[in-house]
Formats: C-alpha cells, structure tokens, sequence
C-alpha cells in the first residue's frame, strides 16, 4: 500500500510535495514580512493572510467542540500540548463563549521534550523524541497564554496550567491534587498508546454524563496506540463516535457513562 506518509523535524505529515513547495513559499513570505517591520498596530488581524485553510479547519473544529460542553461543569484537560495551538484557541474560545466561568481552568499536560517512549502497539512509526518542542519553551507558553487570558474578561484570576511531565507521574499528583476536579472536555492528542491508556483510565472517575471525550488520532494507521488504547479502556462499541467533516483523523463523543 502507498501513502504519502512523512515525518519533518518529528511530525507527522501527509503533504504531497507541490503542497509542501507552497507551505515553505508561504512560511519564508511570513518570515519576509516580520522581518520588514510586520502589520503595524493590527499585526493580529492581518496575520490571518498566513493562515490556511487546513489551519482554519481546525479552529472551526474547535469552536464547534467547545459549544458541546458549555452546560457541562468543569475543567478541560487537554493530553499533548506540543507548541499550544489548541490550548491558546481553547482560552479564546472560553473567552468568547462564557468569559465569567471562572470554573473552567484550562489544564495542559505535555513532556514538552515530546514523546516519553514507544510500544510495540504504536506500530513502528512513532520514535522518542518526536514532537519535542524547543529547551525551556513551557515557560515561554505559560507567558503567552497569560497573554491571550489577559484580552477576555475576569483575567485577574489564572485559568489555566500547564503540567510538565510525562502523565504517567504527573497525572496521579493533579488529580490528589485537584480532588474537586470534574472534566467536561478531555482531549487526547498524545497519538501513542500507553500514556494515552493510562490518562484515560485514570480520569474516567472524574467525568459526567455529558463530558465531551476528544480524540486526535482515531483509525490513524500511523498511531493504532491511540485507537487500541480506547479499545482496551471503553471498548469502541461502547462509544457513539462521531467526525468533523474537516478532520480526517479526529473523533468524539460524548460519555454516557
Ligand atoms: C501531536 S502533539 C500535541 C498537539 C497539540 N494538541 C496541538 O493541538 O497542537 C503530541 C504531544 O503529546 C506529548 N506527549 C506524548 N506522550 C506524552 C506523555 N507520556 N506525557 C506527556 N506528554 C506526552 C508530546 O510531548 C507532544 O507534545
């Protein structure tokens, strides 16, 4: 079987190559740009001319997630944070949709040096180390979503954390931690098996009838952890499952218990 299966710099890609000629045209005229003094005052705004469609795809999956749970209590976790794309759009989001919850903190678990080790039922593409962001850049995302909760309302109290670790540590001293913790949205985007496994196990005491249950990698054949990891905890048939039109590998459902 052919794919155009590809792994740059430790992530994961599916670009043909045209596709690739194109991000890097793209990706050096933004580099042009900052580098001749950017936007002016509304640089924000019109950084949106970088952004591409797949990237939008992504932030209306977001948005449409995060309406899901809005009469659900709770925090969200999300498992793999990587560079924060998710976890600063998910800010926004709470920003937009309900500013005065100061109830949904926003919980980030990640390495932050990428992935901790590999199964044998990750299937051989994965290795350790992919995914690594750059020495220190947790600090760098802790300032940064500061930032971003500072532009919605009730910024004076700090609704998220990032917890950095591997979950297998750091999962059982957040939860001996946070013993009022129920999840609303657990998201899992740490593609491999075992810890994927294990953060599910050990967060199902805490989610209701209602939570919304995230996954970034199902039916991926280049991750099988992540589906073998539901299979093995909840069992598929046990789950309604549902897609996104603009998201191939991503599915969710919501916990009926
Ligand atoms: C695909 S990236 C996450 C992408 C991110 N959710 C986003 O939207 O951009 C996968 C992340 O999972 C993290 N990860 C994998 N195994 C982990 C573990 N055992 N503990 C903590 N983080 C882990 C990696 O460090 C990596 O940053």
């Amino acid at each position: 079987m052919t794919t155009s299966l590809n792994k740059v710099e430790g992530e994961f890609t599916q670009r043909p190559g045209g596709e690739s000629e194109a991000d890097s045209r793209l990706n050096a005229f933004a580099k042009e740009r900052y580098a001749s003094g950017g936007f002016g005052s509304q640089w924000n705004y019109h950084s949106t001319v970088f952004l591409k469609r797949q990237v939008l795809s992504r932030l209306l999956y977001q948005d449409m997630l995060y309406k899901k749970i809005l009469d659900v209590p709770g925090v969200i976790c999300e498992f793999g944070v990587h560079w924060g794309a998710t976890i600063s759009q998910l800010i926004n989001l709470r920003g937009m949709y309900e500013p005065f919850n100061h109830s949904r903190t926003i919980f980030g678990f990640d390495t932050f040096e990428g992935f901790p080790g590999v199964d044998a039922k990750d299937g051989g593409f994965s290795e350790s180390g992919d995914y690594s962001t750059s020495k220190g850049y947790e600090t760098q995302l802790d300032e940064l979503l500061t930032l971003h909760e500072s532009f919605s309302p009730v910024s004076h109290i700090k609704k998220f954390e990032l917890i950095k670790g591997d979950v297998n540590n750091t999962l059982p001293v957040w939860t001996k931690a946070n013993p009022h913790a129920i999840i609303s949205m657990a998201i899992f985007d740490m593609d491999i098996y075992a810890p994927t496994k294990f953060a599910l196990e050990t967060i199902l005491p805490r989610l209701t009838k209602g939570s919304l249950l995230v996954f970034d990698e199902l039916n991926c054949r280049h991750f099988p952890g992540e589906t073998t990891a539901v299979m093995e905890v909840l069992g598929l048939n046990k789950l309604r499952l549902q897609r996104y039109a603009h998201q191939p590998y991503c599915a969710f459902a919501v916990y009926e218990g």
